[in-house]
C-alpha cells in the first residue's frame, strides 16, 4: 500500500488582466486541429505574450480570457469575456513562455425553439483570425485544475471529452520532462469521431518515448458496445483494467476530469461501481442505498468530488 502525500498546490498568478484592463497580443498562428473529413472544426490557436505580464506566468491547466470586442451579445449588451483552457506546457510553446496556445471549437449548431442558425460567438471570432491580427486578452484564471507543487509524488488518471483535452497537452508536457518524475500517467480521451482526435501524434509518440504514460481513446459514433450504447471514457474503467486498476488502486493517484458538463455523472458511477468510491465524497443518505440503484439525481446531487479527485467541466 503506498502512502498517500498531501497535495501541495501551487502558487499561481491570477487575473493579472481583467476585462476592464484586457491586454493586446498577437495571434501567431491559427490551425485546424482536426482533420479534413470531420464534421467539427477545432482550431489550435497561438498567441504571443511576450512583454507582457502573462509571460512566464501561465499554468498549464489555468485559462486565458478572450473578449470579443466589438461583438453584442443576443440581448444587445456589449460581449463578455469567454474563458479558454491553455493548451500549452508550463514553458509555453516556445520554451519561454512566450507563445501561449488554446484549442477552440467552432460552435455551428441549430437553436432548439427557432430552428435557425446559431453560431458561437467568440468561437467563431477567434477561429477567423489571421496571424498578425490582434485580440484582447484576460487573465490567466484557475488555481485548482492546475498539477501539485509536488507533481513527482502522485500517479494521474486524466480524463476528456472533446477539447477538454487542451490543458492535458500542457500538462503532460510538464510531467513527463520533470527530471524526478518516474510515476504513472494515463490520458483517456474521447471524442465524437476518429478524425477528432485532437492531437493525436502528439500524444502517440509521448506514450511510445515514455513507458510510464498510456494513451487511450474513446470515439462514440463509429460503432457501438455489445449493450448497444455508445463508447465513452468511463467505459475503459471496465474494458482496460488491466492498465487502470493498476494506477487506481494506489493512495497516491490523483483524477482529473475536463471536458463537457455531465461527463463527470458517468464517471462518478462507473468508479463507484469498480470499486473506487474512495475519489468520492458520497453523502450520508446515499450510502444506505447500494450503488446500483443510485439514479442520476442521486449522483448530481449526493456525490461530490474527494480531496484527490478534481474537475472542470462546462
Ligand atoms: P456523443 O456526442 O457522440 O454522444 P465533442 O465535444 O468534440 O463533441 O466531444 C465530446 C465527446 O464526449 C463525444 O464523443 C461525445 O459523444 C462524448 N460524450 C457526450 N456526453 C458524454 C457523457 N455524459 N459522458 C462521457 N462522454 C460524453
Amino acid at each position: 500500500m503506498h502512502s498517500r502525500p498531501k497535495i501541495i498546490f501551487p502558487e499561481v498568478a491570477v487575473n493579472l488582466y481583467k476585462p476592464a484592463n484586457p491586454v493586446e497580443v498577437p495571434i501567431v498562428d491559427n490551425q485546424i486541429a482536426t482533420l479534413e473529413a470531420s464534421p467539427n472544426k477545432i482550431r489550435h490557436i497561438t498567441f504571443d505574450v511576450s512583454g507582457t505580464a502573462l509571460e512566464g506566468h501561465i499554468r498549464a491547466g489555468q485559462s486565458i480570457g478572450i473578449l470579443p470586442y466589438g461583438l453584442k451579445e443576443r440581448d444587445g449588451s456589449p460581449a463578455k469575456v469567454r474563458l479558454y483552457s491553455v493548451a500549452s506546457p508550463s514553458r509555453g510553446e516556445d520554451g519561454e513562455g512566450k507563445l501561449i496556445a488554446t484549442t477552440i471549437k467552432r460552435v455551428i449548431d441549430e437553436e432548439h425553439d427557432t430552428q435557425k442558425l446559431f453560431l458561437g460567438l467568440c468561437s467563431n471570432y477567434l477561429s477567423d483570425f489571421n496571424p498578425g491580427e490582434t485580440v484582447k486578452m484576460t487573465g490567466p484564471s484557475g488555481k485548482r485544475f492546475v498539477l501539485p507543487e509536488n507533481a513527482d509524488d502522485f500517479n494521474y488518471l486524466l480524463f476528456a471529452t472533446g477539447t477538454g483535452v487542451a490543458p492535458y497537452r500542457g500538462m503532460l508536457a510538464d510531467l513527463l520532462e520533470r527530471p524526478g518524475f518516474r510515476n504513472q500517467v494515463t490520458l483517456v480521451f474521447g471524442a465524437p469521431y476518429s478524425t477528432d482526435l485532437l492531437y493525436y501524434d502528439y500524444f502517440r509518440e509521448m506514450s511510445v518515448r515514455h513507458d510510464n504514460f498510456h494513451y487511450l481513446t474513446s470515439v462514440s459514433r463509429e460503432g457501438l458496445r455489445p449493450d448497444g450504447r455508445k463508447n465513452y471514457v468511463q467505459h475503459h474503467l471496465m474494458d482496460s483494467q488491466e492498465i487502470l486498476e493498476p494506477i487506481l488502486s494506489r493512495e497516491n493517484t490523483l483524477i482529473y476530469i475536463c471536458g463537457l458538463k455531465g461527463m463527470e455523472i458517468g464517471l462518478f458511477s462507473m468508479l463507484v461501481r469498480q470499486g473506487h468510491a474512495g475519489y468520492l465524497k458520497i453523502s450520508e443518505e446515499l450510502n444506505v442505498k447500494p450503488p446500483e440503484q443510485w439514479d442520476t439525481g442521486d449522483l448530481k446531487k449526493r456525490v461530490r468530488p474527494g480531496d484527490r479527485l478534481f474537475v472542470e467541466v462546462y
